[in-house]
């Protein structure tokens, strides 16, 4: 396929499905008091509807002049301190983070046609959870983790030479941790739950942190 200038393109675009369903209905006045446990209801249909990969989400930040950066990540937990998330902090999401935590979360389930996104400040965990993640991983991810220079460029042989070095660190100590590895959670101060309907008529839930930040205000918006 080709950009081209007769509209192909766009023709062959306008004749793929979107969100056809048909789709669970949705009663929002029967949702949680909390996005997370409202969050945990929905990722469980996901995984009972066979979704691939239903701990994928899109983490999108802000770099250093204000331009929106995003890529896709597994979520690795979710609890009273938010959504979490593990990387090497010496990448650009992590130097972005560190600069400026605010951030956002979205899931996206096609096949019940659902959508979750989750806005708020990404706060690295202690570093005791962040060793436990890193110690839990594969040898394999560990030597890679190690080795690797997240997105900058390296040149092949460097980077043989770094996954050798990084082999026989771990070959004298197989639970050194890389200190770079953080784990990381988005505390939320909104979520929403969108739900799409094959007749168009999509409907979205909206959690909101209340003023005193005790609890949750819930409200129905317009699709
Ligand atoms: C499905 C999927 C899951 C991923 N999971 C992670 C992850 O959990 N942690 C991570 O650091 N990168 C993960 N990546 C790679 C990131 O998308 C990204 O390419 C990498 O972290 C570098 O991002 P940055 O340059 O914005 O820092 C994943 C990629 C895909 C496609």
């Amino acid at each position: 396929m080709t950009p081209d200038a007769n509209g192909h393109v766009r023709d062959m675009l306008r004749s793929l499905p979107s969100l056809k369903g048909p789709f669970p209905p949705v009663d929002f006045s029967t949702f949680p008091d909390t996005p997370q446990q409202a969050f945990l209801d929905w990722l469980g249909d996901a995984i009972a509807g066979g979704i691939k990969e239903p701990h994928a989400m899109t983490l999108s930040t802000v770099d250093a002049d204000g331009r929106a950066d995003a890529r896709m990540l597994i979520l690795k937990n979710v609890d009273e301190r938010g959504w979490h998330f593990a990387t090497h902090i010496d990448s650009p999401k992590g130097r972005q983070l560190l600069a400026n935590p605010e951030s956002a979360l979205t899931f996206y389930w096609a096949q019940l046609g659902r959508q979750v996104r989750i806005r708020g400040r990404a706060v690295p965990l202690p570093d005791r959870e962040c060793a436990a993640d890193f110690l839990e991983r594969p040898m394999s991810a560990r030597v890679i983790a190690m080795a690797s220079m997240q997105s900058q460029p390296l040149h092949p042989a460097e980077l043989a030479d770094r996954l050798h070095d990084a082999q026989s660190l771990f070959d004298k100590n197989p639970h050194h941790v890389l200190s770079a590895w953080k784990v990381m959670a988005v505390a939320p101060r909104s979520a929403e739950f969108w739900q799409g309907a094959s007749d168009r008529n999509h409907k979205r839930l909206c959690y909101s942190a209340s003023d005193d930040g005790a609890g949750w205000v819930k409200a129905v918006l317009c699709a």
